[in-house]
């Protein structure tokens, strides 16, 4: 077990590549010793305390699961129904739960409300999701890149499509440069992520052997990848008016055959943290349908369904990573 004991997980910034390695490699043994039926539980008698802001699906089961598995009890706090953010601060509810709970898991909008309560917690806080970054879904995608690649994870291309400015843009980019990939994110100007954290990212790079390209060209960007990866062109918490702007401009980004081929890799794999628009058969899908006529946004169907698609790999490793966390800063 990686001694993360005491340690929040707020960003991959906040970690070494060695660090990130270990909870790979803890992943890895957690979910072979589920699917071996050894599981040993390394939390009895936890409790942890679930704070949702957004809604979640795979990050919310997720913790459950893996706390259940470990033998800890767990708390849901979803977006309404307690006194978090309107009638109670964020320092304030730290400290509370700080006194209740061993754990806290943290879903919401601004970055610094999760280091805020990391801050004051006097527990482990775990990053679930924020606008700005999202480091648990990183470590179930390199965990996956390394299950269906042969390759070490520092020899890995891959490509991130779409809004790289979102938290997946930007964690996938810094988790990459920790890690030593090659990392290539294709994005028009205005959905690239900001200048001072690609600085941060090539600074980081030249420690590790990563590569870090930012480019508006897809052909470019896609050469000889592994992986292509894309998310959501509009993220929890924006506004409905940006629908129209962003598929004008991410059209050009969206991962089809066509861009699958491009990069010559014919076992070139598919990566999504979902959820995807890739038809529209939901109620969203069935919104945008009408309103723009178009099936599909940031993937498409030929591609989501397709043998190279990877993403329900993806989402079953989001729970033996957030496992492997829970344990490293618990046990
Ligand atoms: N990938 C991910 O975080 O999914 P949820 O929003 O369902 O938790
Ligand atoms: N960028 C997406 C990721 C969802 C897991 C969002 O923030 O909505």
């Amino acid at each position: 077990i990686p001694n993360l004991k005491n340690r929040n997980f707020l960003k991959l910034l906040d970690f070494t590549p060695d660090e990130i390695s270990d909870l790979l490699l803890l992943s890895e043994k957690l979910k072979a010793a589920k699917y071996a039926k050894s599981e040993e539980q390394l939390l009895k008698g936890k409790n942890i305390a679930l704070i949702f802001e957004k809604t979640s699906t795979r990050t919310r089961c997720a913790f459950e699961v893996a706390a259940f598995d470990q033998g800890a009890h767990v708390t849901y706090l979803g977006p309404s129904g307690s006194q978090i953010g309107y009638k109670e601060s964020m320092k304030d509810t730290a400290r509370v739960l700080g006194r209740m709970y061993d754990g806290i898991e943290y879903r919401g909008f601004g970055q610094e409300i999760v280091e805020e309560l990391g801050q004051y917690a006097g527990v482990p806080v775990w990053n679930g999701l924020t606008n700005e970054f999202h480091p648990t879904q990183i470590l179930a995608d390199f965990l996956t890149m390394k299950e269906h690649s042969d390759k070490p994870l520092n020899e890995i291309k891959f490509c991130y499509l779409g809004d790289a400015r979102n938290n997946m843009g930007n964690s996938l980019m810094i988790g990459a440069a920790k890690m030593g990939l090659d990392f290539r994110a294709a994005a028009p100007k205005s959905c690239q992520p900001a200048d001072e954290l690609v600085e941060t990212a090539r600074t980081i790079a030249q420690q590790t052997g990563a590569k870090i390209t930012i480019t508006e060209d897809v052909a470019v960007a896609v050469k000889d990848c592994d992986f292509l990866y894309t998310d959501v062109w509009v993220s929890m918490g924006e506004p409905d008016e940006v629908w129209e702007e962003r598929i004008k401009l991410l059209m050009p980004y969206q991962v089809n055959a066509a861009v699958m081929q491009q990069t010559g890799n014919r076992s070139v794999k598919f990566m999504h943290c979902l959820p995807a628009f890739h038809n529209c058969e939901t109620k969203l899908g069935k919104d945008i349908y009408n309103k723009f006529k178009i099936e599909s946004m940031e993937v498409k169907e030929e591609v989501f369904e397709s043998e190279a698609s990877i993403v329900f790999d993806q989402a079953e490793n989001r729970m033996h990573t957030i496992k492997a966390v829970m344990v490293a800063t618990l046990a």
